[in-house]
């Protein structure tokens, strides 16, 4: 069982080498995102690096949003989103839900098994999962954009990237191909309407039998808190603030999460549950989780200050100093911003 995340196998050594460009990498590329790496675990700061040195050279210039889309591809976004990885899988417990780890390793000793990570982004989670099965699992990370998939021949050989927009429909040769398809805060990108073409799409992907896990952030149940008394949250609460009315001002303001369950129940699927955990629950992600949503309101923000300066009453300066206020705030975790974490799981019916 790995879904403790521990155990791992060993990294090739051309995974090993990367170690050493790490303190250069921060430093470069992201100097105070990632100022609390996890102590604990080597080989998910070695996956995200390698997944973003390895991406594609579009990615590292500073490459617009696709439309429908919040958030920015860029190296920078890549090394948020690898570091967010963190802070979900950590504070979840788990990369698959036992039910589908279970399910999988059983089918995998009956033969070949197949998982899709659908709105993969850097691949990070298909990357690390793939570290912890069988070499005999093949993943299939597919995303509408190439942007921000790692390069070719860096990653290992049971795993490969392809476009593909979940809301179109299924290529022939990609149906009921999979096991398990995995969903990881995809709804950034989704009007809730558009959920539910979604949870019928990933459908058609799986094999009768085969599992759906899908995690989403509920924006709803965000707040910024603090943990000592000395501390302010009055910059944290500003900043949540402005994050969901932009969000709202884009119609990605995500009022439904907690209900994810019930989206895939009515799609099809069946053995429907959900799990809700906390962002702060492991306390050392705390200070991490808040710098990297941050991070993602950071870029949005600046996007709305500049593209449309009346929708969040703040220039991009204001924005830009609230940020840093923010930064100085969320040192040691003083003040922090949490949120509920809900996954889904689902089974495509026999
Ligand atoms: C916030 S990122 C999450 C990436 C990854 N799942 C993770 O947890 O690290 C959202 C991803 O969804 C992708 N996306 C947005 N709309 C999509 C669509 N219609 N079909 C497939 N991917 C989509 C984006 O390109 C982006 O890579």
């Amino acid at each position: 069982m790995f879904h403790a995340i521990r155990g791992r196998k060993s990294l090739p050594i051309r995974h090993q080498n990367i170690l050493s460009y790490k303190n250069t990498l921060y430093a470069f590329v992201f100097p105070t995102l990632l100022r609390v790496p996890h102590p604990s675990d080597t080989s998910k700061e070695i996956l995200s690096l390698l997944s973003v040195m390895a991406t594609n050279t579009m990615a590292n210039t500073i490459s617009p949003a696709l439309p429908a889309y919040g958030l920015p591809r860029n190296a920078q976004e890549s090394v948020r989103l690898n570091g967010q990885h963190d802070v979900y899988t950590t504070n979840m417990g788990f990369l698959l839900h036992p039910t589908i780890e279970a399910a999988l390793l059983e089918s995998a000793a009956a033969g070949p098994v197949a998982v899709a990570d659908v709105a993969t982004g850097t691949g990070i989670w298909m990357l690390e999962t793939s570290i912890q099965l069988p070499d005999s699992v093949r993943f299939v990370g597919l995303d509408i954009s190439d942007v921000q998939f790692p390069q070719p021949g860096s990653y290992p050989d049971n795993c490969s990237f392809r476009t593909l927009n979940i809301l179109e429909p299924i290529p022939a040769d990609l149906q009921d191909q999979f096991d398990v398809a995995h969903i990881r805060l995809l709804t950034c990108g989704l009007r809730s309407d558009q959920w539910a073409t979604v949870a019928r799409n990933v459908l058609q992907l799986l094999k009768h039998g085969g599992w759906l896990q899908w995690t989403e952030a509920d924006g709803t149940t965000s707040a910024a808190v603090q943990s000592v008394p000395e501390a302010s949250i009055e910059r944290a609460l500003k900043f949540r603030e402005a994050m969901i009315a932009a969000a709202k001002r884009a119609g990605r303001f995500n009022e439904d999460v907690s209900s994810l369950n019930h989206v895939i129940a009515s799609a099809g699927f069946t053995e429907v549950r959900r799990c809700i955990f906390s962002s702060d629950r492991v306390p050392e992600m705390r200070e991490k989780a808040s710098r990297l949503a941050k991070g993602a309101g950071d870029g949005a923000l600046a996007m709305l200050a500049k593209n449309d300066p009346g929708a969040i009453g703040m220039t991009a300066e204001e924005v830009r100093k609230l940020s840093k206020g923010c930064d100085e705030d969320f040192m040691d975790a003083r003040a922090y911003l949490r949120w509920n974490i809900v996954t889904a799981i689902g089974r495509k019916p026999l």
